[in-house]
């Protein structure tokens, strides 16, 4: 009995060293890009995610939650550099797994979050803050905050992927290129003629 049991273990180490060794792709099989390309409102965050090679640093972790902007809301990055662009991206990189059912039952109704910019010993997490009005939004250091749309995919609890509003940009960025600023000036308001057409926001 004995002498059959030992031979027996060490062939399944042998097997379980091979099975790790010669197919680790077997451990792995999350691919973030293919998961984006299956919707074409993606395909602008995709290129720079390859760009960037943010791809195979997703793909190489376990546990991952990708908040993904349509095309129409990635012209605050376009032309920017790639440190920026990659700084920008790993923010919405968080290292833990949020589909849109848990970040609606967040406990006490906030979390704050670790992403992958955070990981390379930066300030980089975010607050998730599910709000009175049902709201749910990622806020990061700056003032700059983005708000949930809707879950593109999810895999739990290994991968998840979800559409919020706008890209999340750190604070002291030079994405404010606008020459029209709209001054915020503390004076009381003098010119009555004056109309704020300009904060039309299509819902
Ligand atoms: C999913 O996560 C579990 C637990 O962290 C891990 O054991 C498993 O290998 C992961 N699967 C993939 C495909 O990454
Ligand atoms: C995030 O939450 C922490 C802890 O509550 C708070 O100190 C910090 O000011 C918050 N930051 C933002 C940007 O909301």
């Amino acid at each position: 009995m004995l002498k059959m049991c030992v031979p027996l273990r060490s062939n399944l180490l042998v097997f379980l060293f091979l099975v790790c060794f010669c197919f680790p792709s077997t451990i792995t099989s999350l691919d973030i890009a293919k998961v984006l390309s299956q919707n074409p409102s993606f395909t602008t965050f995709t290129n720079y995610l390859t760009q960037t090679q943010l791809v195979g640093q997703i793909n190489n972790r376990q546990t991952v939650t990708v908040l993904a902007v349509d095309n129409a809301a990635m012209s605050p990055i376009s032309g920017k550099s790639m440190d920026f662009i990659t700084k920008v991206l790993s923010i919405h990189v968080i290292l833990d797994y949020y589909d849109v059912k848990k970040l609606q039952h967040l406990d006490g109704k906030f979390a704050q979050v670790t992403t992958l910019y955070q990981s390379s010993g930066q300030d980089g997490f975010l607050n998730i803050t599910h709000k009175e009005n049902g709201v749910v939004s990622f806020a990061s250091a700056s003032a700059s905050e983005a708000t949930l749309i809707s879950s593109v995919a999810s895999e739990p609890y290994n991968l998840s992927v979800i559409q919020v509003s706008s890209l999340i940009i750190p604070g002291n960025s030079p994405t404010h290129s606008n020459s029209r600023s709209p001054s915020i000036s503390s004076a009381p308001d003098r010119s009555p003629t004056a109309s704020p057409k300009e904060y039309t926001r299509g819902e």
